[in-house]
């Protein structure tokens, strides 16, 4: 850690494409919130430079980097040693520098998303019936901390449902964890919780469910965020759901667990919530 008469310590994203991204904002405005000296940028950088860019910024002493789409993966194969949720992801949000120089991988996107819920959203996740849509990473990454909260039931419904059911039998937790397509997802008993994790929104489209699922009750989460509704938010809004809501605060919980394990201080999310939202 430095302080603030010397250089800045260095932090940065990488992804690609990233101009969109809002990390240098979060991230600027928690450094500013707790006093930290450091910088933190955005890296365009495509798919086969992604070990050569990641290398280049640690030798030349940059202290962390935030990973995003498409590089998580390949991010946890470039890293010494992987965190026990990073490695059960098979995907790295966020990198470190250990005391003796080795590279650290972790994943903050499941811890993010279950503090968005319990802390900003005041749920309570044991015994909730939850449905998750998509199979991709997005739901591979919190899959290991949903499930350990305890849900009565998670099932992963997807267009592909194959690859719902290899995840199911990945993650193996019998009983509690299910897969299935879209057209076969139990109507029995009302959902409290479905989680839109497919990258439907990201091009204006909804995942093809029916719209009797949607309960009043039911609280309608799209990973996706932006100005004014999701595809998925607004859709659900206009079946009757009463509570719906964007991935901001999963963005930002994912930043602050990431700040908390680069500078050990863990900063307030509220203020930049609450920026993001007004947006
Ligand atoms: P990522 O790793 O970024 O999540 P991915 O592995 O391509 O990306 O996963 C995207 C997810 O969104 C998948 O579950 C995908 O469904 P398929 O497995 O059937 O491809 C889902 N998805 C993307 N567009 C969709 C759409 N228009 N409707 C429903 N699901 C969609």
């Amino acid at each position: 850690m430095s302080d603030a008469s010397s250089k800045p310590d260095r932090y940065a994203v990488m992804g690609h494409p990233i101009e969109h991204s809002w990390s240098p904002f979060i991230h600027g405005m928690f450094a500013r919130q707790t006093g930290q000296n450091l910088t933190y940028r955005l890296m365009d950088v495509p798919p086969e430079k992604f070990r050569a860019a990641a290398l280049e910024f640690f030798t030349g002493g940059g202290r962390g980097l935030n990973i995003t789409v498409p590089h998580k993966p390949a991010a946890a194969e470039f890293v010494n040693r992987l965190t026990a949720r990073a490695e059960t992801a098979g995907a790295v949000n966020t990198i470190l520098v250990e005391p003796n120089g080795e590279l650290m991988g972790d994943n903050t996107d499941g811890i993010g998303l279950i503090t968005d819920l319990t802390a900003n959203l005041g749920l309570k996740i044991a015994g909730l019936r939850i449905l998750i849509l998509g199979a991709g990473g997005a739901t591979r990454g919190v899959l290991g901390p949903l499930l350990d909260a305890r849900p009565a039931t998670l099932t992963i419904a997807n267009r592909t449902p194959e690859r719902a059911a290899e995840l199911v039998e990945e993650f193996a937790k019998p009983g509690t964890l299910s897969g299935c397509a879209f057209d076969a997802i139990s109507e029995e008993e009302p959902w409290d919780l479905i989680v839109n994790a497919t990258s439907a929104s990201l091009k204006g489209t909804i995942p093809d469910i029916s719209a009797s699922l949607i309960t009043a009750e039911t609280l309608c989460y799209d990973m996706a965020y932006g100005k004014g509704d999701t595809s998925f938010t607004g859709w659900a809004r206009e079946q009757g759901a009463t509570r719906t809501v964007k991935g901001w605060g999963m963005l930002v919980e994912q930043a602050a667990e990431s700040f908390h394990l680069w500078r050990g201080i863990r900063p307030d999310t509220k203020l930049v919530l609450a920026a993001l939202q007004a947006t």
